[in-house]
């Protein structure tokens, strides 16, 4: 395998075959304050940490589009104590817009911002415009988001086309739809990988995932790390995607 990184990192080689999109379902931090006796909000804290490192290391492996399920359309529902603490962390986060301009990434949110407080929907906004001419990696944050609703988006602001006379139904295509969802420009995820042990999507980009290769680990989202991710990789450039071929 040649080596493809462009910076010195933890492991050895990593292969030239890297997925133009990776996914991360950042799942397991209640899980692991629990184990330490420690409230959830503290696993969610650790677990911000971890997505710090990771968003750093896929820069430094030469990922182009990486994508983090920080929140979904679902976990409204949670304790409300729960709720604010990861708004806190979210604002903490979207105050410092720095380690993204020193890594030319560009944020972009998946969902609607709507839900949010008005004070995080002004740093959502601001950190996109900040950001919006970095570009050697592109972060997905998906924060309420959910894949049903961004299909839901996509069917609403394409039924209000044809209604407006602007397009007829027989010019509704899969590119067109694609063209409508939040992810709109970016490819779809070659790569999910989720720790933690559950063994699904829970509503994260399942259009976008159509094909993508999924990488299940028990480790829990806090406690993994840029050599599990180097781990990951491998396995991906070993697999044989046929997208529905031979
Ligand atoms: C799922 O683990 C995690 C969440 C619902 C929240 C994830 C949020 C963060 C990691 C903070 C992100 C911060 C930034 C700045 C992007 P869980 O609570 O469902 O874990 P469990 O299954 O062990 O209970």
């Amino acid at each position: 395998m040649a080596l493809f990184k462009k910076k010195e990192t933890e492991t050895s080689a990593l292969p030239e075959v890297l997925p133009k999109h990776v996914g991360f379902i950042m799942d397991g931090n209640g899980r692991w304050a629990k184990k330490r006796g420690l409230p959830r909000p503290l696993g969610h804290a650790e677990g911000a940490k971890t997505f710090r490192k990771i968003l750093r290391h896929c820069k430094d492996v030469g990922l182009q589009t990486v994508s983090f399920y920080a929140f979904s359309t679902e976990n409204w529902k949670r304790p409300q104590e729960e709720v604010q603490a990861i708004m806190n962390i979210f604002r903490e986060y979207l105050d410092d817009v720095r380690e993204l301009l020193t890594e030319n990434t560009r944020m972009i949110f998946l969902g609607s911002k709507d839900a949010f407080d008005k004070d995080i929907q002004e740093k959502m906004l601001r950190i996109e415009e900040d950001t919006k001419d970095c570009n050697e990696m592109t972060l997905l944050l998906a924060a309420n988001y959910g894949g049903r609703d961004d299909i839901t988006h996509a069917a609403r602001i394409l039924a209000e086309k044809v209604r407006k006379g602007e397009i007829s139904p027989d010019d509704i295509t899969e590119k067109l739809v694609a063209e409508n969802l939040y992810t709109a420009g970016y490819p779809d995820v070659d790569f999910l990988i989720r720790p933690s042990g559950e063994l699904r999507l829970s509503n994260f980009l399942i259009w976008q995932c159509a094909y993508a290769e999924y990488y299940f680990t028990n480790i829990l989202w806090p406690d993994f790390s840029p050599a599990e991710l180097d781990k990951a990789l491998i396995e991906y450039a070993n697999r044989h995607r046929r997208f529905g071929g031979v």
